[in-house]
């Protein structure tokens, strides 16, 4: 009998190559997909190594509309279904909205929004009729904070994966598939990089806020294992998240206004 298969997008690097390396070392065959097929190869070959597990290779661009369909189409061709679902791929687009070209802004939205919910509408029914399932979808502590100025859409469409995830976990309950929403705050993964604000977030930002990447894709593991809907990492964000519940958004938002300079460009 094939063991179960999880399905990680943006598996070429950070948070989605450790929580395809924790899926692994559950004895759990994987299919990664990201635009580098040299990076997924490389970490087909080491979790194959170190825990005897296979994996299904399948560049793809989310940003296409096509790829979802694709990508599960590449699933089903090796005869092979999805028992976990770890919608990770994602980036920043720093600049302010005006600024920036709407092509950019529609394929960020495909991948941090409408990917990530075609993948788990595609493969739900499959999971609901044998019982068993586990989607992580990877928000972020931005997505529980009032909006910010300079990655305009990032931090609603991390919110809306939120409320999509306990959509979802509520409708589940009772069929064998657990839904968790995974709210990281700063993560040491290749994030920055792409958003070109590693100098000014590292200069700004105090090393006890940040998490690695491990750490951050065990919690999002166990979340959905102990079928919690949300899982924000870190003592610190834990704390953030609650105040944002506390304080009127006009106090999140003048504090957003003053701060955000310091670690996003404009
Ligand atoms: N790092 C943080 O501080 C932080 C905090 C909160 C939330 N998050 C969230 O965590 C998730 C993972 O990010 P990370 O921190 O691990 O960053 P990362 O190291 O830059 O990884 C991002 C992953 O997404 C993939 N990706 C980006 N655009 C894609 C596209 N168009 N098509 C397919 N795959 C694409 C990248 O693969 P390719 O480039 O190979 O395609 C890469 O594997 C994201 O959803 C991010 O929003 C990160």
């Amino acid at each position: 009998m094939n063991a179960r298969l999880a399905l990680v997008t943006g598996a070429s690097s950070g948070i989605g190559a450790a929580l395809a390396r924790v899926y692994a070392s559950h004895g759990y065959d994987l299919a990664l997909t990201a635009r580098r097929g040299d990076r997924l190869h490389a970490l087909a070959d080491e979790v194959r190594l170190r825990y005897g597990v296979d994996s299904l290779v399948i560049p793809a661009d989310l940003s296409l509309v096509e790829a979802p369909e694709q990508i599960l189409a590449a699933v089903e061709a090796n005869g092979r279904e999805v028992d976990a679902l770890v919608n990770n791929a994602g980036y920043g687009l720093p600049g302010s909205y005006a600024a920036t070209r709407w092509e950019d802004q529609r394929a960020l939205l495909q991948v941090l929004v409408t990917a990530p919910c075609e993948l788990a509408h595609k493969v739900l029914p499959g999971m609901i009729e044998r019982r068993f399932g586990r989607i992580v979808n990877v928000a972020s502590l931005a997505g529980l904070a009032p909006g910010a100025p300079g990655h305009t859409l990032y931090g609603p469409a991390k919110a809306l994966i939120v409320r999509f995830s306990q959509a979802l976990h509520l409708e589940t309950q009772g069929t064998g598939v657990q839904v968790s929403a995974l709210c990281p705050g700063f993560t040491y993964s290749e994030f920055h990089d792409v958003a070109g604000t590693r100098a000014q977030v590292s200069d700004s930002t105090p090393t006890w806020l940040w998490l690695g990447a491990d750490e951050v894709a065990q919690a999002g593991y166990e979340a959905a294992e102990a079928n919690r809907p949300i899982c924000v990492t870190g003592a610190p964000n834990k704390a953030v998240a609650a105040l944002a519940k506390l304080i009127p958004d006009e106090w999140g938002m003048a504090l957003l206004a003053s701060q955000s300079g310091r670690y996003r460009k404009l």
